[in-house]
């Protein structure tokens, strides 16, 4: 029997039979063929694109528009893995109708399976609304990019028992406002252990350690195709930057000898043809 979709049920499970969860973005077509042809449970459709794709400085600038652009290249590679559509900042921030509204856009528009959005305890009621209007929602806290200068920079996030408590907090109001699951970024790993004890929804780390019940990252952080600001708890598992410059100046280099293209790569014309052309002109 073939693989079948991810459903929001099978990732809730995945915690009750301790199955550990592999989560990663991607941003296109081809990422996406990628991530589903590697098994990943879930696929994010991140707004990292704003800075790994888009070359922004934050995820601040990105839009509805640019989201929708890239969730329905991903959808289409995806046949297996859950999708998720990141709600890029201030399309859920301004009123719970127009959350409703950006969220509902994500599955119709985009056709994702679930969305994504920044926010603990302030952000309950608008997940709760979200979820009761039918769309499955992950919650993150911790470090959360959208407001990263209002946390003072991508810093590590529950410090203080105070703050970390205060990430408890966001985690359990999550829970009761109906996630599905919750990625939790940057916080010491004995506080990743903590918040995933404390909720019966799957916590999916990023820089949380490993006490957690699954794992995500930035794809082009971990296969080297961004390098401007690599963040202490990524793992670079291989670097297609240094393949494709490799590929780009042999590439260049043939061009420029005339190598390429050879005769494999040219299209031949029968002589005949070529000795009439030859008369007409
Ligand atoms: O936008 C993104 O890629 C994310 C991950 C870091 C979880 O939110």
């Amino acid at each position: 029997m073939g693989r079948a979709k991810t459903t929001v049920k099978d990732i809730r499970q995945a915690k009750i039979a301790e199955r550990k969860l592999a989560m990663c973005t991607a941003y296109d077509y081809p990422f996406g063929l990628l991530a589903d042809e590697a098994g990943m449970d879930m696929v994010l459709v991140g707004d990292s694109l704003g800075m790994v794709v888009m070359g922004m400085e934050s995820t601040v600038a990105v839009t509805m528009e640019h989201m929708i652009h890239h969730v329905r290249a991903v959808v289409r590679g995806c046949y297996h893995p859950l999708v998720i559509g990141d709600m890029p900042f201030m399309s859920y921030n301004i009123s719970i109708a127009e959350a409703i509204h950006n969220a509902g856009r994500f599955m119709k528009e985009g056709g994702c399976d679930a969305v994504k959005l920044e926010g603990g305890v302030d952000f309950a009621p608008t997940v709760t609304a979200i979820v009761k209007a039918g769309i499955p929602v992950q919650g993150h806290i911790g470090l959360t990019p959208q407001t990263a200068s209002a946390l003072g920079g991508f810093k590590l996030q529950g410090r203080d028992a105070a703050a970390a408590k205060q990430i408890v907090e966001d985690a359990l109001a999550l829970e009761k406002a109906g996630v599905f699951s919750m990625v939790l970024e940057a916080v010491p790993a004995p506080l990743g252990q903590i918040v995933t004890n404390a909720v019966s929804v799957p916590v999916i780390g990023i820089g949380a350690g490993a006490d957690v019940d699954g794992q995500v990252l930035v794809t082009h952080d971990m296969v080297g195709l961004f390098d401007k600001f690599v963040p202490k708890f990524v793992k670079q598992y291989t670097n297609i930057r240094e393949t494709i410059l490799t590929a780009l100046g042999a590439y260049k280099k043939d061009v420029q000898t005339g190598t390429f293209p050879g005769p494999e790569q040219s299209f031949e014309m029968p002589e005949e043809t070529l000795q009439q052309l030859k008369k007409m002109i």
